[in-house]
């Protein structure tokens, strides 16, 4: 939830960790620090509560030093302020400390380390970590040794990086639950915990896993266990572009990621249509036609946008392959003792690869003896490389806080799920050959609805206008009816409730009224008239409609209509969620919000 970026080498740091900490402020975005150090000795400091731009002016044009920390923060111990801001210093300002993640045993610690005399500067767990390391620093020979000796001592996740003014040589980082990418340049390297920081100076990383350390120098770095045991580790490319993590003359993130749809949706499709055979080639998946028969279940794990993308996907798998399926909130399956079933086929989805509950939820499986797969954007994310295999999304970087391109890539991704274990079962080739037409066409239809942006964006003004919105949809038309509601209340702060349309006579009916107006999701199906005689129920009670669908009803079931174009039934939820991000896009830039970054939350979730 928090950035982390370090750097060693020739050069200034300073400028190249702001540099990194702007491009990782969207995990993290309440205060910002970076403490550097050099051949002369002595920490520099500076950390401030604000955004990264804050912190640049703040820091002064003589803090050099080519050695060097940052850190941008979204509060968990302590709220947004200057001294809760990261990097913390131990008592005698040798050692600086930044962290990702969550002490679970800060306060016991604390008041051990108080009752020795060390005094506190601030509110937050991580200081511990600071003044951990400074004991220890005593009884041990190494900086390694002393991190490694403090680390034992602490229960939690991190992601660390720590500095030593004694030791301007080299930067110790760890990882627990907080991801870690190592980046090596030319007699230089970087540390960060997202590659955002890192793919403006290189492309060569490397990934550490839970329990490992590194000791980054310039020319090089080590890695190593907990218990100092030496591992090896080779690195990898990273193939997003930069520009990638630039809004491209675009006004922000959140409108260039929705743009960005049909390219992604390209290339999560890429290579995987067979249209000879009507099926999906999914080769990550690493089951043969027997195994994938051998399921009698399949669930569906993830959090917000991605639970969300996951009910789309099982009621895609339950109509293209008829095996029963079922979505949950990650957060709520992983402390509810789930019963793992050998034959029950786990999905795990995740956008960043990293969100706590969701990885916590595939550990909790596989210590089970289930299997899991994952639906995932980020190459080599920690849940990623925690699954037995998957399907990788290729959307790109996603940077605004909202998820847009990977919940349409991840919905993709199941469709194409569907129908490779549908064609295992018993979707016949004709119907295989529809869905294969249908996906091929969705990038263009995509872009189809992107061309309707001004007429929605006149639309959100207006709705923007109320305090609040119901979303209701039937079947299809639910789980899109959820996401957009999400959507609007993330980003535009006005509240939004998410009704199945035949639930509404069942209490929330009371609501409506001229001061609520309803967003009714109408696929063309076999439900149209019922949704026609909920959207009449709205009207009758003097509630305003905004219809988003396929067909222009009689006026009396809706004030407006949003209209786009119609694939098959079972694609077309795929294709009804992109107005309603449009949608929430110009509520909030009717509003004023902070549309990239909304308040209160973070992109990643790696905390519980
Ligand atoms: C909403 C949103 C969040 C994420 C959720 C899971 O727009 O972005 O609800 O979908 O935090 O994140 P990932 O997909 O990274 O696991």
């Amino acid at each position: 939830m928090c950035g982390i970026v370090a750097y060693i080498g020739g050069k200034d740091a300073a400028p190249i960790l702001l540099e990194g900490l702007a491009r990782l402020e969207y995990r993290g975005y309440d205060s910002a620090g970076v403490a550097v150090t050099g051949k002369t000795g002595g920490l520099k400091l500076v950390k401030k509560k604000g955004r990264v731009a804050d912190l640049a002016s703040a820091v002064p044009a003589r803090f050099k030093g080519s050695v060097g920390i940052g850190h941008t923060r979204w509060a968990t111990h302590g709220e947004p302020s200057d001294a809760n801001s990261h990097p913390h210093l131990d008592g005698a300002e040798r050692f600086a400390v930044v962290h990702n993640g969550i002490i679970e045993n800060a306060e016991e610690l604390r008041a051990k380390l108080e009752n020795e005399g060390v005094v506190f500067a601030s509110e937050t767990d991580t200081e511990v970590l600071a003044h951990l390391i400074a004991a220890q620093a005593k009884e041990t020979d190494t900086l390694e040794d002393a991190v490694r000796a403090a680390l034992a001592r602490v229960v939690g996740t991190y992601g660390i990086a720590v500095l030593d003014a004694e030791r301007p040589d080299r930067i110790v980082v760890a990882r627990n639950g907080s991801p870690i990418v190592l980046g090596i340049g030319e007699k230089e390297m970087f540390a960060a915990s997202d590659v955002a920081a890192l793919v403006r100076y290189t492309r060569q990383v490397v990934h550490l896993d839970d329990g490992e350390l590194a000791t980054v120098r310039a020319d090089g770095f080590s890695t190593f266990t907990e218990d100092a045991r030496a591992t090896a580790k080779q690195p990898s490319t990273v193939d997003w572009e930069e520009a990638s993590y630039d809004t491209a003359g675009h006004a922000h993130f959140l409108i260039k990621e929705i743009s960005e749809q049909p390219s992604a949706v390209e290339r999560t499709l890429s290579g995987r249509v067979d249209e000879r055979f009507a099926t999906a080639h999914l080769g990550g998946l690493n089951l043969d036609a027997r195994e994938a028969r051998a399921f009698r279940r399949v669930k569906i794990l993830g959090c917000g946008s991605a639970y969300y993308s996951g009910e789309l996907g099982a009621q895609l798998i339950e109509e293209l392959a008829r095996i029963p399926a079922h979505a949950e909130p990650a957060s709520e399956f992983r402390y509810r003792n789930p019963v793992i079933e050998a034959d029950t086929l786990y999905i795990a989805v995740s956008q960043s690869g990293e969100t706590y509950d969701t990885l916590a939820a595939v550990q909790e499986i596989k210590r089970k003896g289930g299997r899991v797969l994952g639906v995932v954007n980020t190459v080599g994310s920690a849940i990623a490389r925690e699954c037995d295999g998957g399907v990788y999304l290729h959307a790109g970087p996603e940077i605004s806080v909202a998820s847009t391109k990977a919940f349409t890539s991840t919905a993709v991704a199941f469709a194409l799920i569907a129908l490779h274990f549908g064609r295992v079962h018993d979707l016949s080739p004709a119907d295989g050959r529809r869905i294969c037409a249908g996906l091929k066409a969705l990038p263009g239809q995509i872009r189809e609805i992107l061309a309707k942006e001004e007429e929605i964006a006149k639309l959100a003004a207006q709705y923007a206008q109320n305090a609040g919105m119901m979303f209701v949809g039937r079947v299809r038309g639910w789980p899109v009816a959820r996401e957009g509601a999400q959507k609007l209340k993330e980003v535009s702060y006005v509240h939004a409730e998410a009704y199945p349309a035949s639930e509404l006579k069942h209490g929330p009916l009371a609501l409506i009224g001229p001061e609520l107006p309803t967003v009714a999701v109408v696929p063309d199906d076999e439900l149209v008239e019922k949704n026609l005689t909920t959207m009449g129920e709205i009207r009758a009670r003097h509630g305003r409609v905004l219809m988003v669908g396929h067909t222009a009803p009689d006026p009396k079931y809706a004030e407006d209509c949003i209209l786009i174009p119609k694939n098959e039934p079972e694609l077309d939820p795929i294709l009804l969620g992109i107005p309603l991000q449009l949608l929430a896009y110009h509520a909030a830039v009717a509003l004023e919000r902070d549309v990239d970054k909304p308040r209160n939350l973070a992109k990643s979730v790696t905390v519980e």
